[in-house]
């Protein structure tokens, strides 16, 4: 989808599709005014004859309207003008783009981003509506015949030359949201360590963008004994993807680990069948990580930043590792795996290792981590936990301005015992209750003395069922954070 700025008022509007706002008790925003006086009345007529309201969240398309040269204006419903609020701007963006989708326009010119939203700016506004507009266009095909694609081309969007900056980072913000979502979607016969290594490979084609990938000879190397026990039953090549850009000279870099279980059967202590399906979504930790280098090479800030994606399968076979196994992670602890379902801190505990050695002004990583931070906070808030305050406060507001959320849980003291053992220095599971914080209680053995946040995505990294699909998130969250540490 192709993103503008326009000025160009109703009366001299000459688009396949308009899109305007009206509240209720017949309150015409100035936009749809404007536009109801260029058809002499005719909106103003179908509201007073019932045919049209300002209810909220209401979306409807009229044709052909007399003396316009704009051929369809979708009329959306705001609800009352003194109740107008953020949420409910982004909910009317979201209603409008539902059915946008569903006309066969080719381009359209919202004046949504003029409504007067309490608390909100022109850049706030602008950047939800690309991305409102940019989750709602997005249609998977890469595994579906060719015919399905939306009409619409363009969006353009009312408002002054101000915003330019707010479009082009909006902009570069979606393509990164879309392409954690077309990773986090493509199946895992396709999307494995090798074909996600190679996209890393690819990636460094951008300015001041490098990649190396560590294949299974380099981790050994390194002693990376948690993530290739990971790896023991795949026969799919294990990879670590490390993608480099280089903008802010000599300073620290902002590190980002993303967890890419390309399939998590669980092992030996196999999953149920229910939804098996939907852990092939379980890189998308790893596709977050990429979309945000996407981002981040099209923005071009000047900062440092490294994105090390661990990619690994994990399956049950004769050469996969077993409940009561003992391993040696880089970092030197040898963990045993009581349960080979939790795979995910075993992998990331060895990037975040190896991440230590860029020496990261903040280290984050990113997971599909644990079910039971689905049960604690559900598909609205992801988990996020960390060593340090203000970093943690950093992120919560981040995901606030975004409406890309986040809900902090606690890493006290009191919860790391549960992960004591009589066989090594610590097991790869705690015991009862507190799963999502047991998991980070573990990963954050391997980041002392380092700023560090995690953020367990397992509840929002994707809409569940048959035409459930990846989200992108939290990209908006992480890039609206590292964006404000920098100016463009
Ligand atoms: N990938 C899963 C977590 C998950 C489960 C994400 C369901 C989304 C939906 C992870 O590898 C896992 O299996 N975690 C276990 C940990 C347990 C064995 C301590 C879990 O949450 O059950
Ligand atoms: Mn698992
Ligand atoms: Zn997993």
């Amino acid at each position: 989808m192709h993103y503008t700025l326009n000025s160009v008022r109703p009366k001299d509007l000459e688009a396949a599709c308009a899109i305007v706002g009206i509240y209720d008790d017949k309150m015409l925003t100035s936009a749809c005014a404007e536009f109801d006086e260029q058809c002499q009345g005719a909106i103003k007529q179908l509201i007073d004859s019932g045919d049209l309201s300002g209810k909220l969240g209401s979306a409807q398309l009229l044709f052909n309207l007399p003396g316009l040269k704009t051929s369809r204006v979708l009329i959306v419903g705001l609800g009352e003008q003194r109740k107008f609020s953020a949420p409910r701007y982004i909910r009317v963006q979201k209603e409008a783009n539902r059915v946008l989708k569903g006309s066969s326009a080719t381009n359209a010119v919202s004046y949504l981003a003029e409504i007067e939203v309490p608390g909100k700016d022109l850049d706030w506004k602008l950047t939800q509506a690309v991305l409102i507009a940019d989750h709602s266009h997005y249609v998977y095909r890469a595994t579906l015949k060719a015919g399905t694609k939306s009409k619409l081309e363009s969006i353009a969007f009312t408002a002054s030359a101000a915003a330019e900056t707010a479009l082009r980072t909006s902009t570069a913000i979606a393509a990164g949201v879309e392409l954690a979502r077309e990773l986090g979607n493509l199946p895992p016969n396709i999307c494995n360590p090798g074909f996600l290594a190679e996209r890393a490979i690819q990636w460094a084609a951008h300015e001041r963008c490098e990649s190396d990938v560590l294949d299974r000879a380099a981790m050994t190397e390194l002693g990376m004994g948690a993530l290739l026990a990971v790896a023991q039953g795949s026969s799919n090549e294990p990879k670590l993807a490390v993608m480099r850009y280089q903008g802010g000279g000599d300073s620290k870099p902002y590190v980002f680990v993303g967890k890419g279980i390309t399939f998590d059967t669980g092992g030996v202590n196999i999953k149920p069948s229910a939804a098996l399906e939907e852990m092939k979504f379980d890189m998308c930790g790893a596709a977050c990580v990429f979309g945000l280098m996407e981002t981040i090479a099209r923005l071009q800030p000047n900062i440092n930043v490294v994105g090390i994606t661990p990619l690994v399968e994990n399956m049950c076979d004769g050469n996969a590792y077993r409940p009561s196994d003992v391993v040696k992670t880089m970092a030197g602890h040898q963990v045993e795996i009581l349960n080979t379902d939790a795979e995910g801190r075993l992998i990331l505990c060895d990037a975040l290792t190896y991440a230590l050695r860029f020496k990261p002004e903040y280290l984050i990583d990113i997971a599909t981590l644990t079910g039971a931070c689905v049960v604690a906070l559900g598909g609205v808030a992801t988990g996020l936990m960390g060593n340090d305050d203000a970093l943690v406060n950093e992120l919560l507001a981040a995901g606030e301005h975004m409406h890309d959320r986040a809900w902090r849980l606690p890493l006290w003291e009191e919860y790391q015992s549960q992960l004591d053992t009589g066989f090594a220095d610590f097991a790869n599971i705690g015991s009862k209750g507190a799963g999502a914080i047991t998991a980070a209680c573990f990963l954050s053995r391997f980041v002392e003395g380092q700023r560090w946040a995690h953020l367990d995505i397992a509840g929002t990294a994707w809409d569940s069922g048959r035409k459930g699909s990846a989200t992108g998130r939290p990209v908006p969250l992480l890039m609206q954070w590292l964006l404000s540490k920098t100016a463009l």
